[in-house]
């Protein structure tokens, strides 16, 4: 039906007779001539339409947005002054000498370029707005994206191998989606939260390196980066360990980065320990772009008089620390004002601060609600250890150690978006060195960090059982601009670890003999040493394209709410179906 895509008509066809096909992005009125802007996947080409043809031209005085035509038209230089530089057609227009209504549109229920429609309508009618050269775009990348991975690891002798959508559940800690057996009345299959079990079971099958680009399930509260399914880049391998893996995974990465976006991302990965992205960034995925970090003053707090600083001082799940902002002493009381309504969202009490506005005066050239609480020779020690010069400002907070690192942690985020001051646009990193297991104050019990395949780094079970909260595990997590973008770990091979690990976790033998028995059992079997990992694949897209959300970078994605617009699922079924599954849903209430 055509000869070329609109985007693709250029200087190089002058003269040529062209047929395209593709949707009126929009129509122009010009002094008795006609100018349609014809879209397809690969861009826009302006066809005109000269009142010379009466019947096509009478025909095109009827098109409408989204109208879908079939036009031929000769080729021809756009008149000096008219060239778009905007365009990868911007050179040339074509003249139209014959049109084909393809399909009429009704007025599409938004325009393709207002960038406020709500996300409700671009959902429901998600079909118009994957129109948007935007949306093409991204979904093009994603491809591309897939494309290069895939050459990558079939390479490097991996093979792609499917797992079961209909399971057992999955240790990946989240929900699942359940589905009812109609066979075996009242079971149910659970949603692979993840291939976890099955690909570590490959692996006892002896195939050696597996991939797969594979939907995962989790029923869990959304967010920005969070969908309900959503899509990984699932690895595993026998016979490497963590140094290997890293190093393969990374590069990667790097071949990805440079072939889709001509980026050089550093080689190797900086990698940090855990415990030390907490320290100095409060958080477990740090943002390497934002250029300011987290002061540790606890041990200067112990005696001050002033207790919202003391009491975390003295207490050992405590601590008291500094973001300092160069320049921010020119911040207003309002925009202090709202950083603290900020760090409240994390659980932070209050955000007291000191501006630093003539240091060289001691007490008179500072200024603060806190001063008169901290002795001389602290606020000394705390302008020392911060480094802070004339015009900046001190943030502080003051909690269970856990509330500081949440609250401060995002605040140097927000700064850093806020006052521009991100530095180079990819900071990837490794974090490693997680704790194996969290103490769990509610419920009073140990849990794993990662899933609870994970190798911790001790390497008897007895000392594991004595001392859980000593052991590290063997685990990785890939960090890119404050993104996790992938985790995964040295698995446990052998049993005795495996049962340590569950009686840590206080997972009865039963309990794990009917979860993971077919696990457990085949480690019995020749079970190879083996590690992976797996990437948010929608998280590394949405990177990629700079896009806000991993909704941005997914056809047909869920709300918030994890319905979705366009088919209206989730829906009611019949009578007759639940009936089938053996579901009776209790009575609904009438009003
Ligand atoms: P994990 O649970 O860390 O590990 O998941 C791996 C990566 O998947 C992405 N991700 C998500 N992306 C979008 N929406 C979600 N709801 C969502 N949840 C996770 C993240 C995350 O880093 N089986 C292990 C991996 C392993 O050990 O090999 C696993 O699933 O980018
Ligand atoms: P207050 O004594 O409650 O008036 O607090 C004095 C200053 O300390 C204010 O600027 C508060 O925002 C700040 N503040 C209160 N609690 C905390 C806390 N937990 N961490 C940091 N600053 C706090």
């Amino acid at each position: 039906m055509r000869t070329h895509y609109c985007g693709e008509v250029t200087r190089e066809n002058l003269d040529q007779e062209v047929t395209l096909c593709g949707w009126v992005n929009r129509r122009r009125d010009h002094g008795g001539v006609i100018f349609v802007d014809l879209r397809d996947r690969t861009g826009l080409v302006q066809v005109v339409f000269d009142p010379d043809r009466a019947q096509i031209f009478s025909q095109a005085e009827h098109i409408r947005n989204e109208y879908v035509l079939q036009v031929t038209a000769k080729v021809r230089a756009r008149p000096e002054g008219t060239v778009n530089p905007e365009l990868s057609t911007g050179e040339i227009e074509v003249l139209a000498t014959e049109l084909t209504v393809l399909n009429e549109s009704e007025t599409p229920p938004f325009q393709l370029d207002d960038d406020d429609v709500n996300e409700e309508s671009r959902l429901r009618y998600r079909y118009v707005d994957l129109r948007r050269p935007i949306m093409q775009e991204r979904m093009q990348m994603r491809v591309k994206v897939v494309q290069v991975l895939r050459a990558y690891l079939d390479q490097n002798g991996f093979l792609d191998i499917e797992t079961p959508m209909l399971t057992k559940a999955t240790p990946e800690g989240a929900r699942d989606y359940l589905v009812p057996s109609r066979t075996q009345p009242g079971s149910f299959f659970a949603l692979p939260q993840s291939p976890q079990i099955f690909k570590q079971l490959l692996m006892m099958s002896g195939m050696d390196r597996y991939y797969q680009i594979v939907r995962c399930f989790r029923d869990e509260d959304l967010r920005a980066d969070r969908q309900p399914e959503f899509t990984q880049l699932d690895i595993e391998t026998s016979f490497m360990d963590e140094e290997q893996i890293m190093v393969m995974m990374e590069g990667m990465m790097r071949d990805m980065f440079k072939t889709v976006l001509n980026v050089d991302l550093p080689n190797p990965f900086p990698r940090m320990p855990y415990a030390e992205a907490m320290h100095r960034y409060g958080s477990d995925k740090p943002d390497l772009r934002v250029p300011l970090e987290l002061v540790d003053i606890t041990d200067l707090m112990g005696a001050v008089e002033f207790k919202v600083f003391s009491g975390p001082a003295n207490d050992d799940k405590g601590r008291v620390a500094v973001l300092r902002l160069p320049n921010g002493s020119e911040l207003t009381r309002k925009e202090i004002d709202d950083y603290t309504k900020y760090v409240s969202n994390y659980g932070a009490k209050g955000l007291a601060y000191i501006k630093c506005n003539d240091i060289a005066q001691g007490r008179e050239g500072l200024q603060s609600p806190i001063l008169k609480f901290l002795p001389d020779d602290v606020v000394e020690k705390i302008i020392q250890r911060t480094e802070a010069s004339n015009g900046d400002l001190l943030f502080f907070g003051a909690d269970k150690a856990t509330v500081v690192n949440d609250a401060l942690g995002a605040l140097r985020v927000k700064l850093g978006t806020d006052k521009n001051l991100l530095t180079g646009e990819w900071k990837p990193l490794w974090v490693v060195d997680f704790p194996m297991f969290e103490w769990d104050e509610k419920d009073n019990r140990w849990n794993a960090l990662h899933h609870p395949f994970t190798s911790p780094n001790f390497e008897s079970a007895q000392q594991l059982l004595d001392n859980p909260g000593e052991s590290l595990s063997r685990a990785y997590d890939m960090v890119l601009n404050g993104t996790e973008l992938g985790g995964g770990s040295v698995r446990i091979h052998k049993q005795d670890i495996q049962k340590a690990v569950f009686e840590v976790l206080a997972i009865s033998e039963q309990e794990a003999e009917n979860k993971f028995g077919f696990l457990l059992k085949a480690l019995k079997y020749g079970c190879p040493p083996h590690a992976g990992i797996a990437f948010g694949l929608d998280r590394l897209i949405m990177l990629m394209t700079g896009s806000d959300s991993i909704r941005d970078v997914m056809a047909f994605p869920k709300t918030q709410t994890a319905t979705c617009p366009l088919t209206d699922a989730p829906a009611e079924v019949s009578e007759h179906q639940l009936k089938e599954l053996n579901i009776r849903l209790r009575a609904k209430v009438t009003e």
